[in-house]
């Protein structure tokens, strides 16, 4: 068994209001009262509930994240927000290179900046990666997964490998119901994996996997050797299930 802690992070995208995320965090509270000795637990709301989940949560021993943030620290942006203002929160990391924040036209360079103005600010990042249908049928896969690890780690070394992970998510499995196999999100993780080295240290670097995982397949997942947890959207939404998720990372 790898010796890299777990991390299981629920990304709402634009789903819950403030008070839905207060009992979100009730709810999920009495599933996993203690919450899950062996795995990191994340959640990610818009970034109108950060303060609310983090306030809720208190002591828990779960953290947020936001979805993204800017890598200006301030000024003319009309609908950014920045990493400081994420930390003030009470947030401790972020999401960055989101596939659907891609797809609105977030460039790699763009993601490489937010990185490291995140990780100056302080922030926890999950640099996500993951290639579509038509990339992943043309024998595309490694190139572009290894190209987006690589550009999101430009300006990272070594020293960094302790505060971020990496998350690779097929397009075609996010929101679909369609989960990559586990030895299908076994290999491109070990890949994900193997991109990172020379940036960061590669061995210790938790790699998850994200695209429709679920309740009932989580266990798979969690169990292969590259993979040390996941980012879930959908199904994080339900307290109970992200709970059975959280369970099943755990070592
Ligand atoms: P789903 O779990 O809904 O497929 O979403 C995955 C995802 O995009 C998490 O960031």
């Amino acid at each position: 068994m790898s010796e890299r802690t777990p991390i299981v992070a629920g990304n709402w995208k634009m789903n819950t209001t403030q008070a839905e995320g207060r009992a979100w965090v009730e709810a999920f509270v009495k599933e996993l009262p203690e919450g899950q000795p062996g795995v990191e637990i994340a959640v990610c709301p818009p970034f109108t509930g950060l303060a609310t989940v983090a306030e809720a949560l208190g002591d828990y021993p779960a953290v947020v994240m936001s979805q993204t943030i800017h890598d200006e620290p301030k000024g003319a942006h009309t609908g950014e927000v920045s990493a400081a203002m994420v930390r003030a929160t009470g947030a401790r990391g972020t999401i960055l290179g989101h596939s659907e924040r891609r797809a609105a036209g977030e460039t790699d360079e763009m993601v490489a900046n937010r990185v490291r103005a995140a990780l100056d600010a302080g922030l926890f990042v999950i640099l996500c990666c993951g290639e579509s249908l038509e990339q992943r049928e043309a024998g595309e896969t490694e190139a572009w997964v290894s190209k987006q690890v690589r550009a999101g780690l430009r300006a990272i070394s070594h020293e960094w490998t302790d505060r971020l992970a990496l998350a690779y998510e097929p397009i075609w499995a996010i929101g679909t119901g369609k989960t990559a196999t586990p030895e299908m999100a076994q290999e491109t993780c070990a890949q994900v994996r193997a991109a990172a080295a020379g940036f960061i240290d590669a061995s210790r670097v938790r790699v998850l996997y994200g695209g429709s995982v679920n309740a009932e397949n989580a266990a798979d997942l969690m169990a292969q050797p590259d993979i040390d947890g996941g980012l879930v959207g959908g199904a994080s939404l339900d307290p109970a299930g992200f709970a059975t998720i959280v369970r099943a990372a755990a070592p």
